[in-house]
């Protein structure tokens, strides 16, 4: 007998090499790095070199996989135009997602082999913050800025973001977290690249639809919800009223919770350190709010449930990335600027992968409990022949 499964959860569809999550014990590896020791050596760069390849680089590897990013850091002048008629208003994120697809039409590659995705992946990964940061400026009215060739990643996003090179803890805090979401196996946009890269279409219209799943805020756009919750709450007296009446209601607290983990999630475990010394280093209340949030979350979730509750990666990156000077509806193309290193490693899986089982084109199969007129179909009734109440 076949089983639905609502959600896929725990169904295994296909073999990766790129990361694997312990859900049960709180890890998360990347290439069969632990995360954890990314954060503490690693650089956003080699991180997405190690995603894109098998394994670490080698000093001559890392250094012209970091020459291209730099030499990529521009959009083509059409694009730049496009950006300019987009309505100030508009949700950065779908900003986002169309202008992925629009890249893509500047590409005169015609065919799809596995150093030509390898060439758009380093492009996506140089271009993507520059899209974002140009949007930014775009819509607040202010002039673009020139991409610096002597910063990092990290640092020429907050550049062309502000206008201002920032410093070198600020610069190494986004960094980190650049390396935290970079990558997070078969998550709801992962997977959605993936799906599309399986009908054989080609990179940029497998991560616009990422980018696509990555908005809901369910995934990516909890972040800008988590931050949008913290400044409603304003007061760490305020905390617990406001996560009780919330839970009493049924609804969910943004930033908690996981669909994988059942226990700590590592990611949240950095975070909460960053935004504890960012809160120290800016004098902002957000780190303690935060803190009082997941407490009492998990305070009433065991009793109301009697179930265990973690904060998840949206939870303290929020408040971290608020403290950094970030509009807050840029904290999901943020993760969208860091995540598509994870994105593009698995299409370039998705399309070329070497041994067996090799993946094949996602299709899943629906239980269909519409209207069932017998073996033949219902009948078809002409427009006029029909009752009006035939579609109340
Ligand atoms: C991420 C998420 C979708 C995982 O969902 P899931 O796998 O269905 O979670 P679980 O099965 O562990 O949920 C068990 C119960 O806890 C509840 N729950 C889960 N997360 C919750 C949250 N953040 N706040 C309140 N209740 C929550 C569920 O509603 C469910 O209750 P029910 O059994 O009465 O229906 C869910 O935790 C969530 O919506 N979190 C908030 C959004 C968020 O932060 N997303 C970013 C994820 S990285």
């Amino acid at each position: 007998m076949q089983t639905k499964n609502i959600g896929l959860r725990n169904i295994e569809v296909a073999d990766t090499k790129i990361s694997a999550i312990d859900g049960i014990n709180g890890k998360l590896i990347y290439r069969g790095y632990d995360i954890l020791d990314l954060v503490k050596k690693s650089t956003f760069e080699e991180t997405a070199c190690l995603l894109l390849n098998d394994d670490l680089p080698s000093k001559n590897v890392l250094s012209e996989f970091s020459s291209r990013l730099v030499e990529a850091r521009e959009i083509p002048e059409g694009l730049e135009k496009s950006l300019q008629n987009i309505p100030k208003k508009a949700n950065p994120m779908d900003v986002l997602q169309s202008r992925v697809a629009e890249l893509g039409m500047y590409d005169k590659e015609q065919v799809d082999d596995k150093e030509i995705n390898y060439n758009r992946a380093i492009n996506l990964v140089s271009k993507i913050p520059i899209i974002v940061a140009c949007w930014e400026r775009i819509r607040s009215g202010k002039d673009l800025i020139e991409p610096s060739k002597k910063l990092n990643h990290a640092g020429n996003f907050f550049y062309m973001l502000t206008g201002k090179e920032p410093d070198t803890e600020f610069t190494r805090i986004f960094d980190i977290c650049l390396i935290l979401h970079a990558e997070h196996s078969f998550n709801a946009s992962t997977f959605a690249a993936r799906e599309v890269a399986s009908t054989r279409a080609h990179m940029y219209a497998a991560i616009s639809a990422a980018v696509g799943a990555l908005s809901g805020e369910l995934h990516g756009g909890a972040n800008y919800q988590v931050m949008k919750m913290l400044l409603e709450i304003s007061k760490e007296d305020k905390v617990e009223k406001w996560i009780k009446e919330k839970i009493s209601k049924g609804q969910k607290i943004m930033g908690m919770g996981h669909a994988v983990y059942k226990t700590f999630d590592p990611r949240a475990e950095v975070l909460r350190e960053l935004s504890k010394r960012l809160s120290e280093k800016t004098g902002q209340p957000w780190y303690k709010i935060t803190k009082k949030v997941e407490d009492v979350t998990a305070e009433e979730m065991k009793k109301v449930k009697g179930s265990d509750i973690f904060p998840n990666v949206d939870l303290y990156s929020a408040s971290t990335y608020y403290m950094l000077g970030i509009p807050m509806d840029l904290n999901t193309p943020i993760f969208a600027v860091s995540r598509v290193a994870g994105w593009t490693a698995h299409i370039i899986e998705e399309k070329f992968a070497e041994a067996a089982p090799k993946p094949m084109l996602y299709r899943p199969k629906a239980v269909y409990v519409g209207k069932y007129c017998g073996p033949f179909g219902c009948e078809y009734v002409p427009i006029d022949k029909r009752e009006p109440e035939i579609h109340e």
